[in-house]
């Protein structure tokens, strides 16, 4: 049993809910320095930061943060000497977190798709979610699995129990905003 813990996704997406483009790459629209910023200050809050293996291959842990990579590759979960390994198919996320992170805190999760349609099963307490307007990204990597024009990121979220905050002008340049989705807590 770990201590509470609060779940928050991050992404950054186009104007057409994208994450990567078609090849599976981040294309240099998605790319923002005041997200960056913003993105890397709410990866230091974290306990814990999972991420998808590939994500996990292209990102060393330059900061050594405390990292758990979701994968089909682990036996379940094992620490190993670049991160902890999860396989949800073979251990829970209540198990896995108790001995990956038993202190709780902030569990930050920077995706990619399959780990963003993880989560969205386990249960967000927020996401943060940065859109670059303007920026259509076709045929490219949704957020979340199935999204298209008629099923948003947005509609996707709010149909999961979260509320949209205010959204900032992270960059006024495109412009940039950043929306952060909350759990409606019953009696809040
Ligand atoms: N715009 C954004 O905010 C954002 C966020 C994240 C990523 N990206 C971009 O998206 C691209 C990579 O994302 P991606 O979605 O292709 O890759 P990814 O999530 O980094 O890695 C995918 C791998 O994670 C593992 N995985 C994911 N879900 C799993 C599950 N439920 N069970 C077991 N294993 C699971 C699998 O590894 P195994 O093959 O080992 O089983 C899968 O091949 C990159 O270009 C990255 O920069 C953008």
């Amino acid at each position: 049993m770990s201590a509470a813990c609060t779940v928050v996704g991050l992404a950054i997406v186009s104007e057409d809910d994208r994450i990567a483009d078609a090849a599976g790459a981040m294309p240099a629209s998605l790319r923002n320095d005041a997200d960056w910023r913003r993105f890397q200050a709410e990866l230091d809050k974290a306990s814990l930061v999972v991420l998808g293996r590939l994500g996990h291959e292209a990102h060393a842990n330059t900061k050594q943060r405390p990292r758990m990579v979701v994968s089909s590759r682990s036996s379940g979960l094992e620490r190993r000497s670049d991160a902890w390994w999860w396989n949800p198919a073979r251990l829970s996320w209540a198990d896995a977190l108790a001995r990956a992170a038993p202190q709780g805190g902030i569990i930050a999760v920077p995706g990619g798709q399959g780990v963003f349609d993880l989560f969205l099963e386990l249960g967000y307490d927020a996401f943060h979610l940065t859109r670059a307007h303007g920026v259509t990204i076709p045929n490219g990597r949704t957020l979340f699995s199935g999204l298209s024009a008629n099923r948003t990121a947005e509609a996707v979220l709010a149909g999961r129990g979260l509320l949209p905050g205010p959204a900032e002008t992270i960059d006024p340049a495109g412009p940039v905003t950043l929306t952060v989705w909350r759990r409606v807590r019953s009696g809040a």
